[in-house]
């Protein structure tokens, strides 16, 4: 007898680690139904600190052979380092729709009442062209103060896995904001990992609002998913994909189990 099958929208989520996860559970809020495949290059985290070059060839190669591999109906670039730089050969060279993730200036920009806002980032994220086209573009009436760390990513990385977080680090990291002529009143977390210090980052700078495009993100999917391929499988599965070798194998499956993926499996290239 042939074995029933279920019509799943399946999205890929793609990050350096566990950042993509904050953005999966924006996504998930406003599209519950989805099945959700998470693929995080470990091997190559932290991204913040890679040449653009490098980023490209890597991001491309593993998310090609992400749709090689399974059937998929869209893909959502969870990375802000990624999506900045390799978003336009992605789209030359894959067919499915994709949904990058980039800073929320635009927002920011909006929400700003004083006219003075941050942007914490990956020094990747910090200098690229398309950081700068975006504060052109929508952020000409303010002034903005960039900071690019690649400590940050890797201190949010470890409280989801250890659940210790550095605060007095995270402190250093805030001060040209803290330390500014007019503190700004909004901060984009233009990297999807801080989310997860968002709380240790609000306790430091309890006056200002901060901005993520989590729930932006959603809403795209929603639209976007609704012209998207349909997959049949047997049954709906999160699943989630390494690449390189995980010390904490078992910490990160109780980590991602909690997010709701019921395997982790190592993705070979
Ligand atoms: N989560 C990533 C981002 O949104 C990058 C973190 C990293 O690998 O440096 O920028």
């Amino acid at each position: 007898m042939l074995e029933p099958k279920v019509k799943v929208k399946r999205v890929l989520f793609f990050d350096s680690g566990v950042g993509g996860l904050s953005v999966y559970r924006a996504v998930k809020e406003l599209n519950n139904e989805i099945e959700a495949y998470y693929l995080f290059d470990n091997e190559c985290f932290p991204y913040g600190n890679k040449t653009e070059s490098f980023l490209i060839e890597r991001i491309e190669k593993l998310i090609e052979a992400a749709c090689k591999r399974y059937e998929l109906s869209a893909i959502v670039v969870a990375c802000n380092t990624a999506s900045t730089v390799a978003l336009p050969e992605l789209r030359c060279h894959i067919k499915l729709p994709i949904v990058g993730v980039v800073p929320a200036i635009k927002p920011a920009a909006k929400l700003s009442k004083n006219k003075v806002i941050g942007i914490l980032a990956t020094p990747g994220t910090i200098s690229r062209k398309y950081t700068q086209d975006l504060i052109d573009s929508f952020a000409s009436d303010c002034k903005v103060i960039k900071v690019g760390n690649a400590n940050l990513a890797v201190i949010a990385e470890n409280r989801l896995t250890t659940g210790k977080v550095d605060k007095k680090a995270i402190t250093k990291i805030l001060e040209p904001f803290i330390n500014a002529p007019i503190v700004p009143d909004t901060v984009v977390l233009g990297c999807t990992h801080y989310p997860f210090v968002k709380d240790v980052i609000q306790e430091v700078m309890p006056e200002t609002r901060l901005v993520d495009s989590g729930e932006a993100i959603g809403r795209r999917v929603k639209t976007v998913i609704k012209e998207s391929t349909t997959i049949e499988t047997r049954e709906k599965l999160d699943r989630a994909f390494y690449t390189g070798d995980l010390e904490n194998f078992d910490d990160r499956l109780q980590m991602v189990r909690k997010f709701g993926f019921k395997k982790l499996e190592k993705f070979e290239l």
